[in-house]
């Protein structure tokens, strides 16, 4: 695990260097489901954009346990239950797909094993947020 965060870290290092890259989840995301689009009908996604930046970070250092990742997660978690955002577990497939396709257009060093670990890491964050529905 520890191998996978580091190749993904580098990875989302080099995706989001390169303009463009956030908004081009955020258009990916959005047209992946009519459901989602309505969710953020009302959202700044200019605003929204450097929440996920910084948010993903939190989600690739989750499995380390690390305290700010662990800390920072909790927050989603409970901001995204049935009864706060109330974002159905199955939509949580379409972000990270999203956002791997995403990063395989922007990190030029993409290979199918850095998508292996995207994977991963990606899954670990996602099931406790979607455990805390
Ligand atoms: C692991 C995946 C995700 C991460 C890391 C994440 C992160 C965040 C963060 C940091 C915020 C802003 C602060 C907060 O409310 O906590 C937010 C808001 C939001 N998220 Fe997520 N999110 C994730 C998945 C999703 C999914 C799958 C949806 C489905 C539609 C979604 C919809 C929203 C909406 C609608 C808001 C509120 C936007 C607003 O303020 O208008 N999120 N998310």
């Amino acid at each position: 695990m520890k191998d996978d965060i580091s190749k993904v870290r580098l990875s989302y290092g080099r995706a989001i260097s390169r303009s463009g890259f956030l908004p081009q989840f955020y258009d990916i995301f959005l047209a992946s489901d009519r459901a989602i689009a309505l969710k953020f009908v009302n959202t700044d996604l200019e605003k929204q954009q450097e929440l996920l930046a910084m948010s993903v970070n939190m989600v690739i250092l989750f499995p380390q346990e690390n305290k700010i990742a662990k800390n920072a997660v909790g927050r989603i978690r409970k901001s995204h239950c049935r009864e706060g955002l109330n974002i159905e577990p199955h939509f949580y497939g379409l972000w990270k797909s999203s956002l791997i396709q995403a990063v395989s257009e922007y990190d030029v060093e993409y290979t199918s094993q850095i998508e292996a670990s995207w994977q991963k890491v990606l899954q670990i964050a996602i099931d406790h947020i979607v455990e805390g529905y």
